[in-house]
């Protein structure tokens, strides 16, 4: 059973983040609630399996000692997860911000009472879904909360045990159904070092979450040195030398718009490939920001897209700027040495190409700076690349014109000229930016 679900879910999975999971309500941070379309362009896409985080802390319909789900609530989440099962899909559902809310476990006011709701909640998740099909996955709780320490990890492998005990005894096809389980912040190097196997779990994944380098979604912009790439390496291999059961990383990717496109699509191509190679299988965190836009139905970055559902190599040695995804000329400057292939727009060689003349004369006939255009690089092997080609001036930011707009934002003008922006540095430091070294003061909004 095990094997065979992992044969059909290791193509990789999406998320539907910032949703059930969103505070107080679904639709509260920006994604648009479910709606009955909302799976057919993921089911399209190629993706096997969905993880749907659900936030249960502001749906109680009643606090101790009962601790009874919101029955409008209860069924709600039913109604999405029948969805995402009539699709086919292998589907988690979980607790998720809860983990933060109430659920940090390594904090001991009332610990003994939050343990009983954790338990609680759970007898009722377990007992609405236990007729499901086992195509459905429980994770007990998302991104464990509390500091790096073996205790605060014994807080959940004890909440594990309590977890696995309320699931297995709860009737139904839950006696076998598929769990994920966690340590402490998912973090992968602390679930190696301490995650301890509950008693009876059996048919469990161990489930972790990989955002590193974690700097790249604050304010890096470039990613895919030897050292990134090994950094992401050496952790997989702990994970697989350590552990005899199957792992999933049910959270990974980038969440910020800073990298340069080049270097996040080396990112996903080394990612889904190094989880291919170490057997693990991996679901991409997507809030409805990052890949999918479920509002206009498209996917922000279609390359992306390709890239992780194909699994196919990046052929991105073959750029001009590397990393970047782009040719950026300055308006004015002279281009030198271009080939005169009169007719062509492209010479070829062995080590690569050149653009034309001709090619640039067409491509920059009239003068307006911006995208001039989209080149698609097909190779041989490998996922075809756009490569744009840009005119820019310099972009001139206001210093006179920066307004409040309201009491949280700063309206600052730029004439970009043709240029994009790439990160934004933050002076002031807020409650987030406080936490990071100088590199990651940089925020888009
Ligand atoms: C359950 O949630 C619904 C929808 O938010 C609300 O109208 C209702 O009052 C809630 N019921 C209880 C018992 O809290
Ligand atoms: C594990 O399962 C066995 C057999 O059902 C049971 O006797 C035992 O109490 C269980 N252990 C725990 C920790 O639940
Ligand atoms: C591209 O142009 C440069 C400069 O003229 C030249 O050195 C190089 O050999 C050319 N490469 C190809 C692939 O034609
Ligand atoms: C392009 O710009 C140059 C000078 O920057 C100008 O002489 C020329 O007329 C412009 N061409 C067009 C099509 O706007």
């Amino acid at each position: 059973m095990l094997l065979k679900a992992l044969a059909l879910f290791a193509i990789g999975g999406g998320q539907l983040g910032n949703t059930l999971d969103a505070i107080p309500n679904e639709g509260d941070w920006g994604a648009p609630p479910v709606t009955e379309d909302t799976f057919d362009e993921i089911e399209r896409a190629g993706f096997k399996s969905v993880r749907l985080p659900t936030t249960w802390t502001h749906h109680f319909a009643s606090e101790a000692p009962g601790y009874v789900v919101n029955a409008t609530w209860m069924n709600r989440i039913e109604t999405v997860v029948d969805r995402t099962l009539k699709k086919g899909f292998w589907v988690v559902i979980n607790v998720h911000h809860d983990s933060w809310e109430w659920a940090d476990f390594t904090q001991p006011e009332d610990l003994e009472a939050r343990k009983t709701k954790f338990e609680k909640l759970w007898v009722q998740i377990a007992d609405r879904f236990k007729s499901k099909s086992d195509k459905l996955i429980f994770e007990p709780l998302s991104e464990p909360a509390g500091g790096n320490s073996e205790a605060n990890a014994d807080q959940y492998n004890d909440a594990n045990q309590r977890f696995v005990n309320v699931v297995r005894n709860s009737g139904g096809y839950n006696k076998d159904r598929l769990l994920t389980l966690l340590g402490l912040n998912a973090n992968i190097q602390r679930t190696v070092d301490w995650f301890d196997e509950p008693t009876n779990a059996s048919n469990y994944i161990l489930h972790v979450h990989d955002y590193d380098p974690w700097e790249t979604s604050w304010g890096r912009t470039r990613w895919g040195f030897a050292d990134d790439k090994k950094q992401i390496e050496d952790t997989f291999i702990a994970l697989q030398n350590h552990f005899k059961v199957p792992a999933m990383i049910g959270e990974w990717g980038l969440t910020s718009k800073t990298v340069e496109s080049a270097a996040a699509w080396d990112y996903f191509g080394f990612f889904v490939r190094t989880s291919k190679k170490y057997q693990l299988v991996n679901q991409l965190w997507d809030n409805g920001g990052d890949h999918y836009d479920r509002i206009n139905k498209i996917w922000r970055d279609p390359v992306k897209l390709d890239i992780v559902n194909t699994m196919k190599d990046v052929p991105n040695t073959m750029f001009v700027c590397p990393q970047i995804g782009a040719v950026w000329l300055k308006k004015g400057a002279a281009l030198t040495q271009l080939e005169k292939e009169p007719g062509t727009n492209y010479v070829l060689s062995a080590t690569g190409f050149n653009l034309t003349e001709a090619y640039f004369k067409k491509a920059l006939k009239d003068n307006t700076t911006g995208l001039k255009d989209t080149l698609t690089i097909k190779s041989s092997r490998g996922i075809q690349l756009p490569l744009q080609i840009r005119l820019y001036e310099k972009p001139v930011i206001s210093t006179t014109a920066i307004q409040e707009t309201s009491t949280d934002t700063l309206l600052i003008p730029v004439a970009f000229n043709g240029a994009t922006l790439a990160i934004v540095k933050a002076v002031r430091k807020d409650d987030w930016t406080v936490y990071y070294g100088d590199l990651q003061k940089a925020r888009i909004n």
